[in-house]
């Protein structure tokens, strides 16, 4: 006899529909699993028995053959295990046949005791179910608050076989998970750390607001503990708050990576992503054999901070040039091809040399000579092209350190960012284009959209002079002076702006590196 379900399996951070076909032959034989599975999928055949027999269910050896289609898409996974179980379950009669399974999916990774355990991934499949015509999802119980986001789909989480198969049976009343849309609204533009938590440093939060605005990256550059990685936290609060198309987006990822803890739903705040400087190049792509999204994936729609960048190895850095270019990245590996999404800003500290203290108004800097060359010649140049702004965040002097007024708050620096920001899209939509930053625009839209006056043409004549700027250095310029233009609402870009942004180019002007 034969019966069919239905589940969900991963492509990227993309799910598409598996169906399940079981057949049982009257025959004593072998338990087959057959449809491209991989060594995980093929161990799920233990599982099943093991968790059939304690849930009270006798698995008899009659000749039992499970296929998953499409035969020609690898399945990776242990999610597979629930919908196998039920194809054998509904086969032997254990499940009644009046229940129509082709609106059902089921997801879940079962133990040998008939528990079903929590799985990566289900966001994307509980979609890709809602896609393909489900409307109801069985999933575990961990993950039902995640899958719930999905519309149209009633979600309900199980915690072992015998009780899906008692709701299903309608023995037993089951809850569906709920997604509450409002906690969601309410929650997104809450920020866990504020600005006003930062004592001076208002050059540092002025280029901070101004790389947000327009979408550059940022280099910040400082002794240490003045401050670089508590202002690099608190970015993605004042990024726009994550709209719910960017959170479905964003969660899929974390989901996918298995990052979402136990009952989450989904993100509420951009991610803020903080790898170790001694971490690999495949860490911070993505890769493996179950190829699993990256750091620079897990940042996508928030901030990749790379703390310390003279530290991070070459090839590690090498990985970022082509995501920063195309905000995705392409995972290669033997059964083919995936990509998953990575738009991220990205935002790097660094000290001034190798002892930190170079500049520092009392601490010598104690570097020897050829130091300071060897630490700043470790940053990849690549990687370093693709900064936008440089600011020194310099030593605090104790005043403004024991000053009690709290400084302006992220909220307030959100508005001013997110009003940039809708300035400079509508000024692209207007003319057709579909950028939605300043960072993004290329030589036609510069030449286009970052005209100067006379004075303004001058002073930049002057830096590119005095500076020995390249021409890439002088398009990172006019690209910044429009952004903080666009702050400060107006069409044109006044010579005042030209100044600032020449200022935001700390290691052209005092470190002579491009
Ligand atoms: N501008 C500031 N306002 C308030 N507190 C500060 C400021 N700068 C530093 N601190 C305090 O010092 C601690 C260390 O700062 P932080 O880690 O941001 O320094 P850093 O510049 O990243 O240093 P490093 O170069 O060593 O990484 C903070 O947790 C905070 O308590
Ligand atoms: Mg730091």
């Amino acid at each position: 006899m034969l019966s069919t379900v239905y589940t969900a399996a991963l492509s990227g951070v993309d799910g598409f529909e598996v169906t399940v076909e079981c057949n049982i032959r009257t025959q004593f034989g072998q338990f087959d699993i057959i449809g491209l599975p991989d060594a995980s999928v093929k161990e799920a055949k233990e599982r099943i028995k093991s968790a059939l027999e304690n849930s009270g269910f006798a698995m008899e050896a009659r000749q039992t053959v499970i296929n998953m289609a499409p035969a020609d898409k690898k399945k990776e996974g242990s999610a597979f295990d629930l919908a196998m179980l039920v194809s054998i379950l509904v086969n032997r009669g254990y499940i009644k046949n009046s229940i129509d399974f082709t609106k059902i999916c089921f997801l879940g990774e079962l133990s040998l005791s008939g528990a079903i355990r929590p799985i990566r991934g289900a966001l994307p499949m509980a979609i890709a179910a809602a896609k393909a015509g489900k409307t109801v999802l069985f999933l575990p119980k961990e993950n039902a608050r995640e899958a719930s986001v999905v519309e149209g789909l009633h979600v309900f989480g199980v915690t072992n076989v015998r009780e899906l198969a008692d709701v299903l049976n309608r023995d037993r009343n089951l809850e569906p998970t709920l997604f509450d849309r409002a906690v969601f609204e309410d929650n997104k533009a809450k920020c866990s750390l504020d600005f006003s938590e930062v004592k001076g440093q208002l050059a540092a939060r002025r280029a901070v607001e101004i790389a947000v605005a327009g979408g550059h990256n940022i280099l910040m550059i400082g002794p240490p503990g003045t401050g670089k990685s508590m202002i690099a936290k608190r970015i993605p609060g004042i990024m726009p708050p994550l709209s719910f198309e960017e959170a479905v987006e964003s969660t899929k990822i974390h989901s996918v990576a298995g990052e979402l803890k136990e009952n989450d739903t989904l993100l509420y705040q951009r991610p803020f992503r903080s790898p170790h400087h001694t971490v690999s190049a495949v860490a911070l792509s993505g890769g493996g054999a179950n190829p699993s999204p990256g750091e620079i994936s897990l940042a996508h729609n928030g901030v990749l901070f790379l703390d310390e960048l003279p530290e991070f190895s070459k090839q590690a850095t090498e990985v970022l040039r082509q995501p920063i270019e195309d905000k995705q990245v392409t995972v290669t590996r033997v059964a083919g091809r995936v990509t998953f999404p990575s738009s991220f800003m990205l935002v790097c500290a660094m000290n001034p040399c190798k002892c930190g203290y170079l500049g520092h108004p009392t601490k010598p800097c104690t570097c020897k000579r050829g130091d300071r060359e060897r630490y700043l010649s470790r940053i990849s140049g690549p990687l370093l092209d693709r900064i936008d702004i440089h600011v020194e965040v310099s030593s605090l002097d104790y005043g403004l350190l024991k000053n009690s007024a709290s400084n302006e708050s992220s909220s307030d620096i959100r508005k001013r960012v997110t009003r940039a920001r809708e300035f400079a899209r509508e000024r692209f939509a207007r003319d057709g284009l579909k950028l939605f930053c300043n960072a993004q625009m290329e030589a036609a839209e510069i030449e286009r959209y970052c005209r100067l006056d006379n004075e303004g043409d001058a002073l930049l004549h002057r830096a590119y002079d005095t500076m020995g700027l390249s021409a890439r250095g002088h398009a990172r310029i006019l690209k910044v002076a429009r952004t903080i233009a666009d702050l400060a609402g107006s069409e044109n870009i006044l010579s005042g702006h030209i100044a600032e942004a020449i200022k935001l180019r700390t290691l052209d002007r005092d470190y002579r590196l491009l």
